[in-house]
């Protein structure tokens, strides 16, 4: 191998490594396509920075439990209203009424995965913790 195959390969593998390294375990995997494909990125943005819907930043603090983000996803802004009142989360945010409701559209593991997914990428919280809460 000459010295510019290996350096050439050196770049590769500097590159391989690096892109690597925003590598998702098979569960953010599986989140970050439910995330994109139910449209929730469409919303809330690619990395939960926000636009019609709200950033995802403080998604942990507005739903200390998994299950009360799960049953938000399944309800929607209007589903929610009508079952739990007009706001939501431990601030009691007011609701808008454009959320829109996610089941039966999506599958009961298929929430608790993005719900999951959220908690860690943009929530910033343990992938084990959030595994045990959201029992994915
Ligand atoms: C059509 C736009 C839209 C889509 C699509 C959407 N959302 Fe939302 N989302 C909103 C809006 C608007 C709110 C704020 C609720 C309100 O005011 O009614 C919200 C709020 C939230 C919140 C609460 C965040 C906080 O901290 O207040 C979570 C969590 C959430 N959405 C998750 C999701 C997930 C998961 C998906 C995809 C399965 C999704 N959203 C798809 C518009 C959207």
């Amino acid at each position: 191998m000459s010295r510019r195959t290996v350096g050439l390969l050196l770049v590769i593998a500097v590159v391989v490594v690096s892109c690597g390294g925003t590598s998702r375990t098979p569960l953010l995997a599986d989140g970050r396509i439910l995330y994109t494909s139910n449209g929730c990125a469409a919303c809330h943005g690619s990395a939960g920075e926000g636009g019609a819907g709200g950033p995802l930043a403080d998604v942990v603090r507005t739903f200390p439990q998994c299950s009360e983000h799960v049953e938000w996803v399944e309800l929607g802004s209007a589903g929610w209203v009508e079952t739990k009142g007009d706001t939501y989360g431990s601030a009691g945010k007011p609701i808008t009424g454009e959320m829109p409701s996610f089941s039966p559209r999506m599958t009961e593991k298929e929430i608790r995965t993005v719900a999951a997914y959220e908690r860690v990428e943009f929530g910033r919280l343990e992938e084990e913790t959030v595994r045990a809460d959201c029992g994915v």
